[in-house]
């Protein structure tokens, strides 16, 4: 059977920034869009550079360090916008504009206060300005879930004839079902894709719980690029969770023959890098990365596992990248042990770095028996209050 090759695009540093508790340094981005680098995804939007100055900054410095991924900027369907981003992705590798505009009646009356003729206008003027700025465009209709499909299917088609490689179709409030979302997936392929070398994006809020499952009932109907996050941070209930979305592929390729380029091992170290920026971690029953992910406290269960881990395992912590014991580091422990500890953790800290925790966490170690690997991202390197805000 052939699979069916889906890109990922990682919207952490953009959607999953500009919500609550989530705001990042310009290093703090710098090194997470490493990491996503290292995860394997295919775009990173790495910013809304017409936002702030930090944002620009960002997306440049990002476009810079990250040579083996598209990196995208978010706008309006704006010039303005659209220059400004350009301007932040011109030595991207590969630079992606994605604008942006609603396309639903309430927010078109209550919103943008335009008529529907001159969204298709502003769709088709600020992808055709794009094109010529940028290596690829990508157009999205917010709110898309609650458009009228055949508006909806008009605004696609303008923004293909214009130019746009990539039609993202967003929940942008959570809304739909599976079931419902794969039905207006399989019309936009229909009505508006066709045999065009376009394709279909899908970028789905959590609202209801269902952002994932949204996600992959999509793809089944066609979509080929997913939007997600590191721990599905994102706007209120946050976006569709990267490794929840790719270990379910992962798991059940029985059901769903698709390939992704992320590497699993490296899914865990994502979370753990990223739950050291913004100020909360993952709660410990959260799928795939939470602390309670592969922990067995039943007496039954843990017999079972120990029989067989397949009983009650239906993926290895191992595949995710959890750091095999993960609770052996003491007051014993050395430098050597505590530099690999905060590697697996996701974190690259020089000599110095290591140094310079290494007595704090000696120091913590006599306090408590085990030091876990929470404790060790409260110790890693603090913000630098000197750097710049994005
Ligand atoms: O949720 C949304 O609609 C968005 C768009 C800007 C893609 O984030
Ligand atoms: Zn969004």
């Amino acid at each position: 059977m052939t699979e069916k090759r889906i890109a990922i695009f990682d919207t952490t540093l953009r959607d999953g920034e500009q919500s609550p508790g989530c705001s990042m340094y310009l290093e703090e981005k710098i090194s997470m869009a490493r990491q996503l680098e290292r995860l394997g995804v295919d775009v990173i939007e790495a910013g809304f550079p017409f936002a702030s100055e930090g944002d620009f900054r960002s997306v440049v410095a990002v476009a810079n360090e990250c040579r083996e991924t598209t990196i995208a900027g978010l706008c309006r369907t704006v010039a303005s916008d659209i220059h400004r981003a350009a301007e932040a992705l011109k030595t991207a590798k590969r630079s992606r504009i994605h604008t942006f505009v609603a396309t639903s009646d309430i927010h078109l009356e209550y919103k943008l206060k335009k008529s529907r003729a001159e969204v298709v206008d502003m769709a088709a003027s600020a992808v055709k300005l794009a094109s010529e700025n940028a290596d690829e465009v990508e157009f999205s209709a917010e709110d898309a879930t609650r458009s009228d499909v055949d508006f909806l299917c008009e605004v696609f088609s303008a923004a293909v004839e214009s130019g746009a490689k990539v039609l993202n179709v967003p929940d942008t409030v959570g809304y739909t079902l599976p079931s419902e979302y794969a039905n207006l997936i399989a019309t936009v392929k229909e009505r508006v894709v066709g045999d065009k070398d376009v394709a279909i994006s899908v970028h789905c809020h959590n609202d209801l719980g269902l952002a994932v499952a949204n996600s992959l009932a999509a793809v089944e109907a066609g979509a080929s690029q997913v939007e997600c996050t590191v721990n599905g941070i994102g706007e209120r209930a946050g976006n569709a969770s990267l490794e929840e979305l790719i270990m379910a592929i992962a798991v059940r390729s029985d059901k769903m023959p698709y390939r992704s380029n992320i590497d699993t091992t490296q899914l865990y170290p994502a979370s753990q890098l990223l739950s050291s920026i913004v100020s909360f971690g993952v709660q410990p029953n959260k799928a795939i990365v939470g602390r309670n992910a592969f922990a067995h406290e039943a007496g039954i269960h843990q017999h079972g596992v120990l029989s067989n881990p397949l009983c009650y395992e239906i993926m290895t912590p191992e595949s995710v990248g959890v750091p095999k014991n993960s609770i052996v580091l003491g007051k014993h422990s050395g430098r050597h042990a505590l530099e690999s500890r905060y590697q697996a953790l996701g974190f690259d800290l020089n000599d110095a770095q290591i140094a310079e925790i290494y007595p704090r966490f000696v120091a913590l170690a006599d306090r408590k028996k085990n030091v876990y690997d929470q404790d060790l991202l409260a110790l890693a390197p603090v913000r630098n209050p000197t750097a710049i805000a994005a």
